[in-house]
């Protein structure tokens, strides 16, 4: 059983709430799984994130998405592939659809760099499933605040949020079959039912023996 569900969204959507309630689901289930995130998940990512999230730095948008890349980069290679190699369920908060999302069309990289770059960090490893919390940025912006000092992105205009925002959902327009595009201001529980039911129904056909 191989499956690599990835958990997408702007800033306040309430991604780590969904992501640790379907861990624990999957712990209730029974389901051997590894949870991570990015940027993050490793000593590297640790590392680089502080650097990303500063908010007394300034990155231009080439290196910020070659630092990103760099995360992944160790990510995949140090947990994602092992674990999914063990037979292991991986679950990472955001993924490479956020830098298409806030690289790509929030700052405004070519998008061929993006692929091209993005198919080598991860080493061609794409997810089975992508759960996008979708919110409008102005009120992801507030929760998030509301949460403490705003980081490095947090502190961009609210045009850039918006154009993230609209390239998450192009993203899910295009791959229909991979994302599950739920409204992040639904109740959480009903995001969480909705969430188990498709991730349970992707198990279900993983595990199941092929015809
Ligand atoms: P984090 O604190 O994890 O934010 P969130 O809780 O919203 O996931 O910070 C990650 C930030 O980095 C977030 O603002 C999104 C941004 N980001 C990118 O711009 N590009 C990327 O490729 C990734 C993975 C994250």
């Amino acid at each position: 059983m191989t499956l690599l569900i990835t958990f997408e969204g702007p800033e306040g959507a309430g991604k780590s709430t969904q992501l640790a309630r379907l861990a624990s689901r999957l712990v209730g289930a029974g389901v051997p799984h590894v949870v991570t995130r990015e940027p993050g998940g490793t000593e590297l990512g640790a590392r680089v994130r502080e650097v990303l999230l500063d908010p007394d730095l300034a990155i231009d948008p080439l290196p910020e998405f070659l630092l990103y890349s760099a995360s992944r980069a160790q990510l995949v290679q140090e947990v994602i592939r092992p674990a999914l190699a063990r037979g292991e369920v991986v679950v990472c908060d955001r993924y490479a659809d956020s830098s298409r999302a806030y690289q790509g069309a929030g700052r405004g990289l070519d998008a061929e760099l993006l692929e091209t770059v993005t198919r080598e960090a991860t080493a061609g490893l794409t997810p089975d499933l992508t759960v996008l919390l979708d919110l409008d940025p102005a009120m992801g912006l507030a929760r998030a605040a509301s949460r403490g000092q705003p980081d490095r992105l947090e502190r961009a205009d609210l045009a850039f949020h918006t154009r993230v925002r609209a390239g998450f959902l192009a993203l899910a327009a295009r791959e229909p079959g991979r994302f599950l595009t739920l409204d992040a201001t639904r109740d959480p529980d009903a995001l969480e039912r909705d969430i188990w039911a498709v991730v349970g129904e992707r198990l279900g056909r993983a595990v199941a023996p092929s015809p």
